[in-house]
């Protein structure tokens, strides 16, 4: 039988009224119509405090790096929705990324990245839908030791590109998030079944 696929949702952004939160919403309704387990989850429910090599060696890494490094370990693919800062990654995304690449628990730093399979997405106000951040950000995953899915999805104007209800004002948003994320699928997919060849 083969193994089921799951992939971990997260976003850049915990504003209320995230658009990236609302962009990650739907890709995971996408995910959802393959035989894959999705998890999505919210940044704020693991506050951590910004990284501090005193606080580490004082007390180690926190609990909720430890969970998300857990979280992680346990998923095959990481969905990310971030904002642009200041043309670069938000400094909630990089904190927790860096938190998350301490080594704890016996496990090396770099071992919830290895070999995952990561795609990136941004929306934004700008005309250029935050794909600044989405390169600082590939740039990141990949000196992490993740493998980054070639494509991504930046999302220009994103104030005016949901509807009341929160789905896609232009149907072409969805087509493009539909292929995307299938493609992250298959790319999470391709990792495991090397992943399971290489621990035989
Ligand atoms: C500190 C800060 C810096 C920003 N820098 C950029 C930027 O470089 N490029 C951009 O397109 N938008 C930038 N924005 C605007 C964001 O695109 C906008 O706030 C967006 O709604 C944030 O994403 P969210 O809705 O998911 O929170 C910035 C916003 C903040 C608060």
């Amino acid at each position: 039988m083969k193994p089921i696929i799951k992939i971990l949702a997260l976003s850049g952004s915990i504003r209320k009224s995230s658009l990236n939160v609302k962009l990650l919403k739907l890709a995971v309704t996408a995910i959802q119509e393959h035989e894959v387990q999705v998890t999505h989850i919210d940044l704020r429910d693991f506050p951590l405090p910004i990284y501090d090599g005193d606080l580490e060696e004082a007390s180690g890494v926190p609990q909720n790096a430890r969970a998300l490094r857990e979280l992680l370990l346990a998923h095959d693919g990481l969905l990310i929705a971030s904002p642009e800062y200041n043309g670069s990654v938000t400094a909630l995304l990089k904190n927790t990324l860096d938190w998350c690449s301490r080594p704890a628990d016996g496990i090396d730093g770099l071992a919830p990245f290895r070999g995952k399979a990561v795609g990136l997405m941004s929306a934004s106000l700008s005309p250029f839908g935050g794909l600044r951040g989405i390169i600082d950000l590939r740039g990141i995953m990949m000196k992490l030791g993740a493998v980054v899915l070639s494509d991504d999805v930046a999302l220009p104007s994103a104030q005016h590109a949901f509807d009341s209800f929160d789905a896609f004002v232009d149907p072409n948003a969805g087509k493009l998030v539909k292929q995307f994320t299938s493609n992250l699928i298959g790319l999470s997919a391709k990792l495991q079944s090397t992943s399971d060849a290489f621990s035989l």
